[in-house]
């Protein structure tokens, strides 16, 4: 048995193969299809695998590592995904030995923190992973009414990726794509592209539902201004004859509200399990960001394997990495982490959780 090690080149063709045999056994296409970036041969030093010596994979998984600007700063996050190991090899250790090396990879490459999405809470926790940023999901009603303002709308994947680029751009937080990288992501199988264009035939607003095996009757990434989604939505709803959801980030407020002034209905859920790789050079920017926010006397300390967090003299220590996770990028109010005086709360609620987002073409 050799590994966990990084994949080489010549393996790629059994690789793609073992994850499809294993994570998609019935889907009609490659896993590589669907995630175009991640699973390619230009991130081959991101997988990390187990294989037994000349035979067959044992174990494996994919990390990729992300670029993400948020009002809080530049991050750079280790998403990892395909985990996998074969079935007659369970329980033995492998999955986590593999999982171990991907995080390591993540910190040689200086990541803030790893991110995947999952419903393995309790396999992950072990790993030192936590449910941690503040997702909305709102299902969209079928009689959604909005002005649908001029617009032309169209579901078709053939768009310029450099248009829907220019929309993407202007969110406040995601990660730092190319126009290559969106031209890779709207060949995703299983995913309808929807799209609102002006009378210049300049692209206004776009929304995208499904992604592989993943993601079915979810938008996941859209942009645009609201005045534009809420019309494309409301085609989306009527073409694709079935109840749709919207994914978004809480910090999305005047999307929301109209939304749900448009009669959606709004559940609040996490965006995935979070694990901090480098807990000193990421609190430091968090520092940075409470300074900005002018919270100038936050306390954010890793002292003896412990974490001292608090402003001006009120601090709590713990030595639990995932209360990091929970109280920066939420669901965890400060009030319902510690008792801390009104001030601190206050403070810490200001500035948490930080309104950094995943957008869906880049959960591995
Ligand atoms: C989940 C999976 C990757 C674990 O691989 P593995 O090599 O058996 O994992 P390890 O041996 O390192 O760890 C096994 C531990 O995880 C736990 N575990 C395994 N499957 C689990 C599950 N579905 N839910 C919760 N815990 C699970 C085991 O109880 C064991 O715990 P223990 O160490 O306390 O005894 C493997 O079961 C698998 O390939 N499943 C199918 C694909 C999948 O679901 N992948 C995860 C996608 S997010």
């Amino acid at each position: 048995m050799e590994g966990p090690r990084p994949l080489h080149e010549h393996e790629m063709g059994d690789f793609v193969q073992f994850l499809s045999t294993q994570l998609r056994p019935q889907s009609g296409w490659s896993i590589a299809e669907e995630y175009p970036l991640a699973i390619h041969f230009s991130n081959l030093n991101n997988v990390r695998v187990i294989r037994e010596t000349d035979g067959n994979f044992l174990s494996a998984a994919v990390m990729k590592p992300l670029i993400i600007k948020c009002p809080a700063g530049l991050f750079k996050a280790a998403a990892i995904g395909s985990v996998v190991t074969s079935p007659d090899h369970r329980n033995k250790g492998l999955s986590t030995k593999v999982l171990e090396a991907c995080i390591e990879a993540g910190r040689d490459h200086g990541c803030d923190f790893a991110i995947l999405w999952t419903n393995l809470y309790d396999f992950y926790r072990k790993i030192g992973f936590e449910l941690g940023g503040v997702e909305v999901s709102l299902s969209i009603p079928e009689n959604i009414q909005a002005d649908p303002a001029g617009l032309r709308f169209m579901q078709s994947n053939r768009v310029d990726p450099e248009a829907i680029l220019r929309l993407y751009s202007q969110h406040t937080t995601g990660s730092i794509r190319t126009g290559e990288d969106i031209r890779k992501f709207l060949q995703i199988p299983n995913s309808r592209v929807y799209t609102a264009w002006d009378a210049e035939n300049k692209l206004q607003a776009y929304a995208v539902e499904g992604k592989g095996a993943d993601l079915d009757g979810y938008i996941h990434e859209w942009g645009g201004g609201v005045s534009k989604l809420l019309p494309l939505l409301q085609f989306a709803v009527k073409s694709s004859k079935r109840p749709l959801h919207l994914i978004s980030p809480s910090h999305a407020q005047n999307f929301i509200r109209q939304l749900k002034e448009a009669g959606a209905t709004e559940h609040s859920g996490v965006l995935g399990m979070i694990k901090i790789l480098n807990a000193p050079n990421f609190l430091l920017k968090i520092k940075k960001y409470a300074r900005a926010m002018n919270a100038e006397d936050t306390v954010l300390e890793p002292r003896d394997g412990k974490y001292y967090l608090g402003y001006k003299s009120e601090i709590f220590s713990t030595d639990a990495e995932a209360d990091l996770v929970r109280l920066i990028f939420g669901p965890l109010k400060a009030s319902q982490l510690h008792p801390f005086d009104k001030e601190t709360s206050e403070t810490f609620e200001k500035i948490f959780p930080i309104p950094m987002w995943v957008w869906g073409w880049d959960s591995v």
